[in-house]
């Protein structure tokens, strides 16, 4: 609260307007001036009569410069009509009309809570008390709860793993929002070449930073990585710098930068960027908090980006799962020129007809992997049995019999194929429950395997066989058809059909 001593501008109409009142009313209306910073009389039409103040947003104005002008002159548009509407309700109503304003004085807010007090000859009094350092600190607060929740969340998306692009976007998102800035860009050092790599960004017209590649050192955040400091260009039209090379970025008509080095444990991982269309001068607080932030979301970015180089190595390794593949179903080929024709074509029928059946995604490796390596077992068979020209007799079908067990004796010590033992495992089940190794039937049988069956029966009547020359493909088509419910299961017999129909194999 200011003390007690007003400034007194004149020997005032409000002494004069005050003559008539009772001492009650005047210990009121030192009361008044020792609570409140301003007072001033305004005539039914807002004209100002009196005028006193000791706020700190008044005390630069000459009082007489005020004195006969309308309030509602003085003051912004948009408060002059606020003001203008509670004096008309004071002036219908005759009761006290409290309003709160803001006035802008040399670029600094000023916020007053106000009064607008009905008083003698249909005059109005009003009071006003400054109250920016209250609402100072109630915005400070109530950004520190917003800063306290990004924080959070941040936190939240370290513990949770998420996925760095995602990550990226919800730290681009908060810090817009926290900073007021127009855009904003996370630029990540490739350890590889130690680039500076665009990876996210938000705000921009063009897609320009989409191509930047820095070195440390180039450019503004090559500057702000190498140095491993904050760089704040407060006016990017007089301080182009590196910036102008490129004329999209121009044409972004940016006017504010920043650029934080987003560091952890020790490394610089990339640059955190803002750009803002105008001049923008964040407090010393909204600093700090930022660079605050960049710390926090570096340590983010640093657990995704081992999170997903984690991914990046399960591909490398899922690689090299499929050379291990390939290498074993090579070995049944070496025996049988015709084998690895018909493994392809039986790969291939099955994925298509998997993904009309509405297998996910994610099943299809396995069921890759499982039609590749489907007659593994064959390489136990005997190749008297095997290449037989003509039927097999009850003790080869026996043997015959074996190689689907055989496969998962085969395979079952590699882990990461047991997803996809199904087919091999399964590929000669019936839907009547008549098929082999296990007579599983219908919904038994895994689906993989009830799939893969129709394309391996298709395909081998189509191909030449050491017993017998290929089918056509309509005494194919026409076998499949008349097997569905008995070998096949009949919901992926028509979805075959279709696939046939419109497919040249
Ligand atoms: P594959 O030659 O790849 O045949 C796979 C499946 O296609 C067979 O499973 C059968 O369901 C169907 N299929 C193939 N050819 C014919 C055919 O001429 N008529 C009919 N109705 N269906 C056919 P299946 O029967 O369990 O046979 C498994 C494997 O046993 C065959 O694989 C093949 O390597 C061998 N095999 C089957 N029959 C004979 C045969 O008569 N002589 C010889 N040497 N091998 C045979
Ligand atoms: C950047 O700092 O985002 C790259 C801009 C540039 O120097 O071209
Ligand atoms: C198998 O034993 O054939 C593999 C097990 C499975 O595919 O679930
Ligand atoms: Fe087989
Ligand atoms: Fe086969």
């Amino acid at each position: 609260m200011k003390g007690v001593t007003v400034p007194r501008v004149r020997l005032t109409t409000m002494e004069n307007s005050l003559v008539n009142l009772s001492s009650i009313e005047q210990a009121l209306e030192a009361v008044l001036q020792t609570f409140t910073d301003t007072n001033i009389i305004l005539t039914p039409d807002g004209e100002i009569l009196d005028f006193k103040s000791n706020s700190s947003f008044f005390r630069n104005i000459v009082p007489s410069s005020i004195y006969n002008k309308r309030i509602t002159d003085i003051f912004p548009a948009r408060l002059a009509e606020q003001f203008g509407q509670a004096m008309r309700t004071v002036q219908q109503t005759g009761s006290i009309v409290p309003l709160e304003y803001m006035l802008l004085l040399s670029n600094r807010e000023y916020w007053f809570d106000a009064r607008l007090i009905p008083i003698s000859d249909s005059n109005i009094m009003l009071i006003a008390r400054d109250i920016t350092d209250c609402k100072e600190t109630k915005i400070k607060m109530e950004r520190q709860v917003q800063q306290l929740s990004i924080l959070r969340s941040i936190d939240l998306a370290i513990a949770s793993g998420l996925d760095l692009n995602l990550l990226l976007s919800m730290l681009l998102d908060r810090v817009m929002a926290l900073m007021h800035v127009d855009a904003a860009t996370v630029l990540l050092l490739n350890s590889k070449t130690n680039l500076l790599e665009f990876a996210a960004g938000k705000g921009f017209h063009s897609n320009i930073l989409q191509y930047t590649r820095l070195k440390l050192g180039e450019g503004c955040a090559g500057r702000v990585a190498l140095g491993r400091e904050m760089i704040h260009i407060p006016d990017l039209t007089k301080d182009r710098m590196e910036f102008d090379r490129s004329p999209l970025f121009v044409q972004e008509n940016f006017v504010t930068y920043w650029g934080v080095p987003l560091m952890a444990k020790g490394r610089v991982l990339g640059v955190l960027e803002m750009f803002h269309r105008s001049s923008l001068k964040p407090d010393k607080d909204l600093q700090n908090f930022f660079v605050m932030v960049a710390g926090q979301a570096a340590i983010a970015i640093d657990s995704a980006m081992m999170f997903s180089e984690l991914q990046r190595s399960n591909v490398e390794l899922s690689l090299a799962y499929d050379a291990t593949i390939e290498g074993l179903s090579r070995a049944l080929d070496l025996r049988d020129k015709e084998t690895k024709e018909h493994t392809f074509r039986v790969t291939d029928i099955t994925i298509k007809l998997a993904a009309r059946l509405g297998v996910k995604q994610a099943d299809m490796i396995h069921i890759r992997r499982g039609a590749i390596l489907h007659d593994i077992g064959k390489v136990a068979i005997p190749d008297q049995i095997l290449f037989k020209p003509g039927p097999l007799a009850q003790d080869e079908w026996a043997i015959m019999r074996r190689h689907p067990d055989i496969a998962v004796e085969l395979l079952s010590p590699v882990s990461y194929l047991e997803p996809a033992l199904e087919i091999p495992h399964w590929h000669h089940e019936k839907w009547d429950g008549s098929g082999y190794p296990d007579g599983l039937r219908q919904e038994d049988i895994p689906f993989a395997a009830r799939l893969f069956a129709v394309a391996d029966v298709y395909d081998a009547l189509t191909s030449n066989r050491p017993y017998r020359a290929a089918w056509s493909k309509w005494e194919a088509v026409q076998y499949i058809e008349e097997q569905t419910g008995t070998h096949f299961d009949p919901r992926v017999v028509p979805e075959f059909l279709d696939l046939v129909n419109t497919s040249n194999f």
